[in-house]
């Protein structure tokens, strides 16, 4: 980009912006590293071919003052080599914390970059990397990441990230993480109210103000934006994401506790606290703006600070056809903040990068009337025929929706009979979607969402009788576990999308998520069995990086004496812990599971295994923890799963600690109206039940 361009893109952004020079001088600045003026480290985003948003907060002004820093971007190290040198505002407006856009960078180069004040305190040495130029066809390497919970946890999968990143050769090493958001939880827990939950020390993240929160069971919830910059500053105290942050430049979306944990557009949703949320949703929006550099546009139409549009906590009661709330309050407070947007890095990578929650429709699984269809001793499963009727509202069945849903003798009316279809994306953004998904020129075409995307199914109809009171109801067929609300069920919208990628026949279509705290790979397909599977790409999900996960969380609620507990939990004798056939559930089915408990023999219980379960599934791990890594070149797609134990305590080796597998997942690009195939490897460590 020409340094007028620039200027001109920059003034767009209303950015902080810097030119960088073409003849690089040695720094002139009196830094001297001084962290405690700079307590959450540094930052850089969303860069591309010749610029990047740089990002510190300082802790250093006296209260309500601004203060003038300096960033210096350099090509050595040693500072030797600075080839901008920008100042920088920070004022209380933005809680004193900044994103400086400084260009004339050149192409895949790492550069290294620092702050100061006049006095010449310091922060920290960041490092970042530009993004190739977009005919480069060099390969791209990222890192996947989500669900970082410090309350819970402690970070040692980052350790374990820049641990095996400084040891690898250049052209391996991340050019970028690629963070799917729970990069806090907004839900947080006292450590003195709360001491432990499933197998986790709570850790002291931040206190509200009671004004600024709400209690709902051991939840504290933030609800003004001093609530949440608290949180973030809590999270950013972690010196792993620290370090994290200062080795590589994030791509940021949030997921749902950027926000609200099950709160959709601007509503509030905290277990049974469910409150109109317009100006949380502003509080939100500005506070992961102010956190996290990326290239999105406040209401200030300035990178400096975010300028929140006045808004009012109104009910939203009138929807449109795709299930947007018309409340005016409503439509000011989502549109605050577009987090969406596409990313180009070489010649291989077009990263499509979406919002799954600002513009969704309202939890189309929850209504209390669905309880009266009991079916308790099938723990967590639904007919997945019904969750299709509810998905799909008053357009499931070509328009006919039945009027009534059943479980064996309950029958309830049909509650989403007259409701839209469900919508994650929203009408706006999913039109966007596709259209860039049909522009796009890389090899790869990466989708950045959120929320796992694969079928999560039982086969309970296979079960042997009299394990239950009542049996699975005859006509029900496959079961869908799990809670529904993610991509996994929003069959009308997901085929939608997958059949855009099918009849434009684009190929390298893959998905990368998180959300679910467990490790999957396999395929995008609309159907499965009885339907027609038929994958149009790849889809994987990331573990958590320190969240609970299901496991985890049924290791401490599934009661011994539960019918089915053989399905999730296998109990050996002398064994502390159960072994996990909840994995072997979804993709093999009830069959191999009970074999399994029975037996413990892995061959004979896979012998049995459901061939029409889950045809999409190459792997899963519902207790794993770690973070996956993506190579992309020419011709294949390689991604790996590190997964590390549990991390409950911080590990103190400079490794991060043991791995407990690391598995490799690579495809071949794929021609038109071919399909994909995975091929897999466990490099390390015991992955057995998870495959
Ligand atoms: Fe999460």
């Amino acid at each position: 980009m020409k340094r007028r361009a620039f200027i001109v893109a920059a003034a767009g952004w209303g950015a902080a912006a810097a030119w960088g020079s073409p003849v690089p001088r040695r720094s002139k600045a009196r830094w001297r590293e001084r962290r405690e003026f700079f307590r959450e480290g540094v930052a850089s985003g969303d860069p591309d071919s010749n610029s990047v948003l740089f990002w510190t907060r300082y802790s250093g002004s006296p209260a309500g003052k601004s203060a003038r820093l300096t960033l210096e971007v350099a090509e050595d190290e040693l500072f030797e080599r600075v080839t901008a040198s920008a100042p920088v505002t920070v004022s209380p407006a933005a809680d004193w914390t900044c994103r400086v856009l400084v260009g004339n960078l050149k192409p895949s180069r790492v550069y290294w970059y620092r702050f100061s004040d006049p006095d010449g305190n310091g922060s920290r040495i960041g490092r970042t990397m530009t993004a190739p130029n977009e005919g480069d066809p060099r390969t791209v390497n990222f890192a996947f990441v989500s669900c970082q919970d410090v309350n819970e946890g402690k970070l040692n999968a980052y350790r374990r990230m820049i641990y095996e990143d400084e040891r690898a050769p250049a052209a391996e090493q991340l050019d970028f993480v690629l963070h799917l958001g729970d990069f806090i939880y907004e839900v947080v827990e006292y450590p003195d109210e709360v001491k432990t939950r499933f197998d986790r020390t709570i850790y002291e993240v931040t206190r509200f103000a009671d004004e600024h929160s709400h209690k709902v069971g051991n939840f504290h919830i933030p609800l003004t934006l001093d609530g949440y910059r608290s949180v973030y500053k809590g999270y950013l105290a972690d010196p792993d994401l620290q370090d994290a942050r200062a080795r590589w430049p994030f791509v940021a979306i949030w997921d749902n506790h950027e926000f609200s944990w099950q709160g959709w557009q601007s509503t509030v949703k905290a277990g049974k606290f469910e409150v109109p949320g317009q100006t949380v949703k502003v509080a939100a929006n500005q506070a992961w703006f102010e956190f996290l550099p990326a290239r999105v546009s406040p209401p200030s139409g300035s990178l400096e600070h975010f300028g929140p549009p006045a808004v009012k906590n109104v009910p939203i009661d009138k929807f449109d056809s795709d299930g947007l709330g018309l409340e005016p309050n409503n439509l000011t407070a989502i549109n605050s903040l577009k987090g969406y947007r596409a990313y180009r890095y070489g010649r291989h990578l077009d990263l499509l990068i979406t919002d799954q929650h600002s513009y969704r429709s309202a939890n189309c699984f929850s209504d209390p009337s669905l309880a009266k269809l009991g079916g308790d001793e099938f723990i967590g499963m639904s007919p997945e025929s019904l969750m299709q009727i509810l998905d799909g509202g008053r357009a499931h069945n070509g328009g006919n929706p039945p009027a009534e849903v059943s479980f064996n003798d309950a029958r309830i009316p049909n509650p989403q009979r007259n409701a839209p279809p469900q919508t994650i994306l929203g009408a706006t953004q999913k039109a966007w979607f596709k259209d860039k998904l049909k522009s796009s020129t890389a090899t790869w075409k990466i989708w950045a969402n959120s929320e796992g995307a694969l079928d999560e199914r039982a086969d309970p109809h296979n079960l042997p009788p009299g394990l239950t009171k009542e049996s699975w109801p005859k006509d029900a067929g496959y079961a869908t576990t799990g809670s529904g609300f993610d991509y996994g069920t929003a069959y009308s919208e997901r085929a939608e999308i997958y059949n855009v990628v099918r009849d434009a026949k684009i190929t390298g279509f893959a998905i990368v998520s998180g959300d679910r705290h467990s490790f999957w790979a396999g395929y995008a397909t609309a159907e499965l069995p009885p339907g027609k599977f038929e994958p149009v790409g790849l889809s994987f999900v990331g573990a958590s990086l320190t969240s609970p996960g299901p496991m985890e969380a049924n290791e401490h609620t599934l009661p011994k004496d539960a019918p089915l507990r053989s399905l999730f939990l296998a109990d050996r004798q002398g064994q502390e812990k159960p072994d996990w056939t909840f994995n072997m559930l979804l993709k093999h089915g009830v069959r191999s599971c009970l074999e399994y408990a029975k037996s413990f023999d892995l061959q004979r219980a896979r012998s049995l295994s459901n061939p029409d379960l889950a045809p999409h599934l190459e792997f899963i791990d519902l207790g794993g923890h770690g973070y996956a890594t993506v190579r992309l070149s020419a011709d294949e797609m390689r991604t790996d799963f590190v997964c590390i134990p549990r991390p409950i305590t911080r590990s103190e080796k400079p490794d991060g600690g043991p791995i407990k597998y690391r598995v490799s997942h690579q495809a071949k690009l794929w021609r038109k109206g071919e399909k994909p195939v995975l091929t897999q490897r466990v490099l390390e460590g015991n992955a057995d039940l998870c495959v």
